[in-house]
């Protein structure tokens, strides 16, 4: 999901009147959530709502979302643009299987197409993986998944595995994650939160509660004062997930692959509106207001305050670097040689070039008794940038 310009509402799409309907339903639940919370609910509950509300959510109902907006989609993601991927993937896997035990697990898998290319790719290296857990939030997507991979050794939790020894995936999973907004104000932070103003969302702001506060603080502390005015988002579901794979994960590595930067980078002055995009067939806007539940909803995900979270739980960092140097150092460019074809040449163009993902996108690697350093990271590692 690269994340380009905004444009008005009126150069997007025009949703079907079924869709409009279901998004209607969607602002209806939504509505009901911010009278029950007393007319003002936190960016973060509006955005777990449009996106994971059973049934309704962009994430839990039936919307297509991945693929070419053709076909009705509203982004591609790295394993839908071609197996090469997850055949990179592998090369990092392997040897982190090897030393722990052959098993897997996947954070949101999508169409279940990253577990399906890895799991062949796996078995092409002589990998004999036990078991590929599926960690799925929305229940439309495990019955895609289901549908997708024939394969005895896949199941499905309901909760992160608990002692988990082997390797871990969570692929743009971090930067779908419920995000809290903050503006900062002359001599206090504020939370952007969401209200209805004549019956239709608007944003308001409330004095930020301490938790807030002290995250703002925290950004304040490392890069000085931000200018008043200045919004932008924080992760704090991400840090909490990271900081629970301390308690899970009791041997191996996690790889989170996510659009992102560091902090000083993420809370760069200039970047004064943060970093919170939608995408609607292929069109990108900045208004997670408009037909809730017909967009996805994502913010860029912070790899410094990631990799402290992953510090605080108790793993090592393992390295750090954009997709485009990590798959190269996963040997994708031999693997296009060797398939030979056209299709492989613009997929891995599609995946390396500093255009599309290969400089926004990062690869974050932590875990616990596993020896650094990791194959991925033997060319551009920026663990140092964290
Ligand atoms: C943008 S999609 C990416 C899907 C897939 N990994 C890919 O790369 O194509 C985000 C996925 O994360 C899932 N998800 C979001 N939050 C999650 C969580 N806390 N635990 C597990 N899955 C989650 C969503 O339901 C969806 O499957």
């Amino acid at each position: 999901m690269p994340a380009p310009m905004s444009p008005a509402r009126s150069t997007l799409p025009e949703p079907s009147p079924d869709a409009r309907a279901h998004s209607e339903r969607v602002a209806e639940h939504i509505r009901a959530g911010i009278a029950a919370a007393g007319g003002w609910i936190g960016f973060d509950r509006y955005m777990e709502l449009a996106l994971y509300a059973p049934g309704l959510g962009y994430y839990a109902a039936g919307a297509r979302k991945f693929g070419d907006a053709g076909a009705g989609g509203d982004f591609v993601t790295a394993p839908e643009i071609s197996p090469l991927f997850a055949q990179a993937l592998a090369t990092q896997l392997a040897p982190v299987l090897a030393a722990t035990a052959p098993r897997v697990a996947e954070f949101g898998a999508g169409t279940g197409r990253l577990a399906r290319d890895l799991l062949v790719a796996l078995d092409v290296r002589g990998i004999a993986v036990e078991s590929y857990e599926i960690v799925e939030l929305s229940p439309d997507l495990r019955e895609r998944q289901r549908a997708l991979i024939a394969d005895r050794r896949v199941r499905w939790l309901d909760a992160p595995p608990r002692h988990f020894t082997g390797a871990i995936i969570a692929n743009e999973v971090l930067d779908v994650m419920p995000v809290r907004l903050f503006v900062r104000g002359n001599d206090a932070v504020f939370e952007r939160g969401v209200a209805l103003r004549d019956g239709a969302f608007a944003y308001e702001n409330r004095p930020a509660d301490p938790v807030l506060a002290a995250a703002v603080a925290a950004i304040e502390n490392e890069l000085g004062p931000l200018p008043t005015g200045y919004g932008s988002e924080v992760g704090l579901t991400a840090r909490g997930w990271m900081r629970s794979a301390g308690d899970w994960l009791h041997r191996g590595a996690l790889f989170a692959i996510d659009y992102g930067f560091p902090t000083r980078e993420y809370y760069h002055p200039q970047r004064i509106m943060g970093t919170l995009m939608c995408h609607f067939r292929h069109h990108a806007h900045a208004d997670p207001l408009w037909l809730p539940g017909l967009n996805d909803i994502t913010a860029h995900v912070d790899f410094s305050a990631m990799a402290q979270a992953a510090h605080d739980a108790g793993l090592d960092v393992l390295g750090y670097s954009n997709q485009a140097h990590f798959l190269i150092s996963c040997g994708l460019l031999d693997l296009v040689q060797r398939e030979g074809s056209p299709q492989a040449a613009s997929a891995a163009q599609r995946l390396l070039s500093e255009a599309e993902m290969g400089e926004l996108v990062k690869v974050l690697a932590v875990g616990r008794g596993i020896e650094a350093p990791l194959a991925g990271f033997a060319r551009g590692d920026r663990t140092h940038t964290l």
